[in-house]
C-alpha cells in the first residue's frame, strides 16, 4: 500500500492512483496513527506547516513504513519546506532535496532504524494543556490558548435550548460552554479535523453530544434550533473568505424555522454582505478588539 498524506500539487508530485488517503484533514481517511509499523510500501506526504505537526506526522509516516521503503516528503519551501533537510537528518533518513515550484522536495528510503521518532510523537501527540484544562494537539486550531474571538462569543451567548450544532468545532471549546445550559437537548460537534474531533471527544464527555469528523458543507444536518461557530477563513494557510461564506450558507440550510446562528467574525471580513440576504433578520451584537458577533435569525 503507498500512502499518501494530503494533496501535493500534480505538477510537483506524480501521485499513484491507488494511494490511500491518510490525513487528519481528510474526512474518512486512515489513520496513521492506528496502521501497523513497518507496513506501507511508500509514502507521499505534503508535510503540514507546523513545526510539531510535521515532525509528528513525519514520524508516523517513518514508523508505518517498510524498511528502505521509499518516501517522497515536500513542502511549500516557506511553509516548512526549507527545515525539511534537517528534521529528516534528525529521523537518520538518507535523501535527495530537490526544488520545483516553490516546494522543497525530499527522496528517500526508509532507514532501517529510524531516529527521533518517540520524541517527535510525544512532542506533537495529543495532550492536556494545563491553561485551558482541555485536550489538544499541535496543528489543531489555536492548540495550546484560547481563542480570543471564541472567549468573546462565549461571553455573548445567551442560555441556549433544544438541537444545535458546533460548526467547526476544533476541541469543542463552544460546545462545552453550551453544554452548561440543561436546555440544551442535543448538539453536533462538527470539525474537518480528525485530531479536533478526537480532542473534543475528551473533552465534552456529555451524552447530548455526538461527534462528526466531517465537512460541514456536505454533513447532514437540519431542523436545528440553533448554530454556533468560530468560522474559519483560511484554508491551506490561505485567506479563503468563500470557506467561512460557505459556513454561513450552510448554518442557513440547518437551521429550522426560528432557528438562530451565532457567530463570532474577525472584523475585516465582510459577513454582512452574506447573512444579511440569507437570514431574516441579522444583528450585530457588538463589534471590539478586531472582532465582531452577530446573531442571525432564520
Ligand atoms: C476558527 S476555528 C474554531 C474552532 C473552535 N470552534 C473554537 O472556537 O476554538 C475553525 C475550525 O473549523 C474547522 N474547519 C475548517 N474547514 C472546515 C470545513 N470545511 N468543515 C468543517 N470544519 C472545518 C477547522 O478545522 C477549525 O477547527
Amino acid at each position: 500500500m503507498i500512502a499518501l498524506y494530503g494533496t501535493p500539487p500534480a505538477d510537483v508530485v506524480d501521485l499513484p492512483a491507488d494511494a490511500v488517503q491518510f490525513s487528519p484533514l481528510k474526512p474518512g481517511a486512515s489513520v496513521l496513527e492506528q496502521q501497523a509499523q513497518e507496513s506501507l510500501d511508500g509514502l507521499i506526504m505534503l508535510a503540514p506547516p507546523g513545526t510539531l505537526e510535521r515532525r509528528y506526522s513525519i514520524a508516523l509516516g517513518l514508523r508505518a513504513l517498510k524498511p528502505d521503503a521509499p518516501f517522497t516528503i515536500l513542502a511549500p519551501k516557506d511553509r516548512g519546506g526549507t527545515r525539511l533537510r534537517k528534521e529528516l537528518q534528525v529521523f537518520g533518513c538518507a535523501f535527495e532535496e530537490t526544488a520545483r515550484a516553490h516546494h522543497r522536495i525530499c527522496t528517500g528510503a526508509r532507514p532501517q532504524r529510524p531516529t527521533g521518532i518517540d520524541e517527535a510523537l510525544a512532542d506533537g501527540g495529543p495532550r492536556l494543556i494545563d491553561d485551558v484544562g482541555l485536550w489538544s494537539q499541535p496543528g489543531v486550531f489555536s492548540y495550546d490558548r484560547l481563542d480570543p474571538g471564541t472567549a468573546m462569543l462565549i461571553e455573548h451567548l445567551p442560555v441556549l435550548r433544544g438541537r444545535g450544532a458546533d460548526f467547526g468545532c476544533g476541541i469543542g471549546i463552544l460546545a462545552h460552554a453550551v453544554l452548561t445550559s440543561d436546555k440544551v437537548t442535543e448538539i453536533a460537534l462538527v470539525d474537518i479535523d480528525r485530531r479536533a474531533i478526537e480532542c473534543a471527544q475528551h473533552n465534552v464527555a456529555d451524552a447530548r453530544a455526538r461527534f462528526l469528523w466531517a465537512d460541514i458543507r456536505t454533513a447532514e444536518l437540519a431542523d436545528l434550533d440553533f448554530v454556533v461557530m468560530n468560522a474559519p477563513f483560511h484554508d491551506a494557510g490561505a485567506e479563503d473568505q468563500k470557506l467561512a461564506l460557505g459556513f454561513v450558507q450552510r448554518a442557513a440550510q440547518a437551521l429550522g424555522k426560528g432557528g438562530v446562528c451565532f457567530m463570532v467574525a474577525n472584523r475585516h471580513l465582510p459577513y454582512e454582505a452574506i447573512l444579511t440576504p440569507t437570514f431574516k433578520r441579522t444583528e450585530l451584537v457588538i463589534e471590539t478588539g478586531g472582532y465582531k458577533i452577530y446573531e442571525a435569525h432564520k
